[in-house]
């Protein structure tokens, strides 16, 4: 059994961060959540406790279950986590009067086995409130920095370890030997790589289909490509049988090169079905975010079983497979928010009740995005193809909004006190007469954004973005006006063919220029979105470019202006009456609009 690493989310994307390092260093690993006790411990070496943004003494911290820190393993705290451990084994937090945030320099005498190897002193992050200021019996302390004295400790007995400082981010230097000291306490080897793991999830996939077939949505991004490939190989061609649904919210030409692409790689089990016409029926008249996305979800469902019934294909001999991957079924089980900000297509309860019953295997649900690319890469996929932007399962569908007949309109108060923060920068602030989707404080927000005319100047239109988000509740975003019109009216507009065409020429624009201008690489995804909003007359685009990982965060990447003002005037030139460019982060935007 290999051996994993459990990480306990006590909030937000550190938990993740810390999965990722764990496993790129070679350990599977896993999270789960503190109120929910250590129950099967099978294969678990060692257990990690996540920082958060609460406090020990915040009403609303994270609850936790006790029994973790009993388990027969050695426990390492982070942050929030080594306050947990502190105050849990007979020591002391107090509510620090200085906060601490960015750089500190550890130091220590090399002795501890959790610091072999780091240089004295060492650079550290830390971002705290509270503080440790008093340990359990049988806890020393093995580093300090200026302003905090209980930096890291542990308990040799126990094996209890804990530091104030971020091992996991790349700011603290020496964080990664930290972590895999840690690795070498628990005893663990290092045996996950991708390569490596397609002989195991095929085995996997065996035993989970019981001798029945496969039936897998093929949409070509890169999940279910991958998926498709790994199902092929373990199962074999005649147990695997792909469906491509042409909903008419794919890109241009999409759908025919997926097709090419698998025919390519000689698969001649992946069917296509025409649905635009049913998908574009049903969504005609819808406006809101949400039921748009319930309605492609529901239908994607209902013409795989149309497909299915015309097959003829026996429900007990056949399974559903999804390209769902780590961070989604975290996301809607985990963070416990992420289902009321959006419903994932894969999520649906439709999809989640064939769950519930064993009808469904999700052979990637344990891998992160950068390991489903490794693993493709290792399947023999070709690069251009594994290192594809994501693209959501709801395609253009949520790239292209639309507005019943009653347009938002912010408060007079909301936007002079916007107008007063774009001023401190030299910008003039617009109120785009249009809502998204957002997150803040772990919640979902639909609100305005507000665009800003003025320099193109990044950093100023970060802090200006960061700052009006912040403070004026009725503007979630924040866009820069990069070319065009600044007249912007509200438009009536629903999913129609000809608002989608203009959206596939725009993008399949802006995809080109950033592959010619060897950008592609550079960024996560680039979602481009047609607003129901006019400038002088035509419909307003908006570029959403964001540098992210996992995808839980992002920051909106900084393009260089002359090439942006290039594109932005061939983005006219397509028929966008102006182009805007989003300079919010995620939090407090989402990386789609809707
Ligand atoms: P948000 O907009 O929530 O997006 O910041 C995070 C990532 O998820 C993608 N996304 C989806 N992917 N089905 C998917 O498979 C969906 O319904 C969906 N909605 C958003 C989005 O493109 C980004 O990479």
């Amino acid at each position: 059994m290999t051996k994993k690493i459990v990480i306990l989310d006590f909030g937000g994307q550190y938990a993740h961060l810390i999965a990722t390092r764990i496993r790129h260093l070679g350990v599977y690993s896993e999270i789960r959540f503190p109120a929910d006790g250590p129950g099967d411990l099978e294969g678990v070496a060692g257990v990690i406790l996540s920082g958060g943004p609460s406090s020990v003494y915040a009403e609303d911290r994270p609850d936790f279950d006790k029994a973790w820190l009993g388990v027969p393993v050695p426990v390492l705290g982070l942050c929030y986590g080594h306050q947990v451990i502190a105050m849990e084994t007979g020591g002391r937090v107090h509510r620090g009067d200085i906060h601490e945030f960015g750089a500190a320099d550890l130091r220590h005498d090399g002795k501890s086995a959790l610091l072999k190897g780091i240089p004295s002193p060492t650079r550290v992050w830390m971002s705290h409130g509270d503080e440790v200021d008093a340990v359990g019996a049988g806890f020393s302390v093995v580093g300090t920095t200026d302003n905090c004295r209980f930096a890291a400790v542990e308990n040799l007995s126990t094996r209890r370890f804990g530091v104030q400082f971020h091992p996991e981010v790349t700011h603290s230097t020496h964080g990664q030997i930290l972590l895999s000291n840690f690795l070498d306490i628990c005893g663990c080897e290092r045996d996950w790589d991708m390569g490596g793991q397609v002989e195991r999830l095929s085995l996997k996939l065996r035993e989970q289909a019981k001798g029945r077939k496969v039936f897998l949505l093929v949409s070509g991004g890169v999940d279910s490509t991958v998926a498709f490939e790994l199902l092929n190989k373990a199962l074999g061609p005649d147990r695997v049988l792909g469906l491509h649904i042409d909903n008419g919210l794919m890109r241009a030409d999409e759908s025919r090169a997926v097709m090419e692409f698998m025919k390519a790689q000689g698969f001649d089990n992946l069917r296509i079905a025409d649905a635009s016409d049913l998908f574009l029926g049903r969504l005609a008249g819808v406006w809101e975010p949400e039921r748009k996305r319930k309605i492609i979800g529901d239908t994607f469902l209902d013409v795989q079983a149309e497909e299915t019934a015309k097959l003829g294909l026996n429900p007990d001999e056949w399974l559903l497979a999804q390209g769902t991957i780590y961070p989604d079924t975290i996301e809607s089980g985990g963070t416990r928010n992420a289902a009321t900000i959006k419903t994932h297509h894969n999520r649906v309860p439709a999809i989640l009740e064939l769950i519930e019953a064993g009808k469904i295997v999700e052979p990637l649900a344990e891998l992160y995005k950068d390991e489903v690319r490794a693993l493709g890469e290792a399947l023999g996929i070709p690069h251009d193809l594994v290192w594809r932007h994501p693209f959501p399962g709801p395609g253009l569908g949520v790239r292209l909004l639309c507005q019943g007949p009653q347009a938002p309109a912010a408060p007079t108060e909301s936007v002079q006190a916007a107008s007063a923060i774009g001023a401190t920068r030299g910008y003039s602030v617009l109120p785009l007469p249009v809502r998204s989707v957002g997150v803040q404080g772990d919640g979902r927000t639909y609100a305005q954004p507000a665009a800003l005319r003025g320099p193109c100047d990044w950093k100023a239109l970060e802090s200006v973005a960061t700052e009006l988000t912040n403070r004026v509740r009725a503007f979630n975003r924040v866009v820069y006006h990069v070319a065009g019109s600044t007249d912007f009216v509200a438009m009536e507009a629903y999913t129609t063919r000809d608002r989608l065409d203009l959206l596939r020429s725009l993008d399949h624009e802006t995809t080109s220029w950033l592959k010619r201008e060897g950008f592609y690489e550079t960024i996560w995804q680039m979602p481009v979105a047609l607003l129901p909003v006019l400038a002088g007359g035509r419909q307003v685009v908006v570029l959403r470019p964001v540098i992210s990982r996992e995808a839980m965060t992002a920051s909106f990447w900084e393009a260089p202006a002359d090439k942006l003002g290039e594109l932005a005037a061939k983005l006219l030139e397509l028929g966008a009456g102006a182009v805007l460019y989003d300079c919010t982060h995620k939090p407090p935007g989402t990386i789609e609009w809707e």
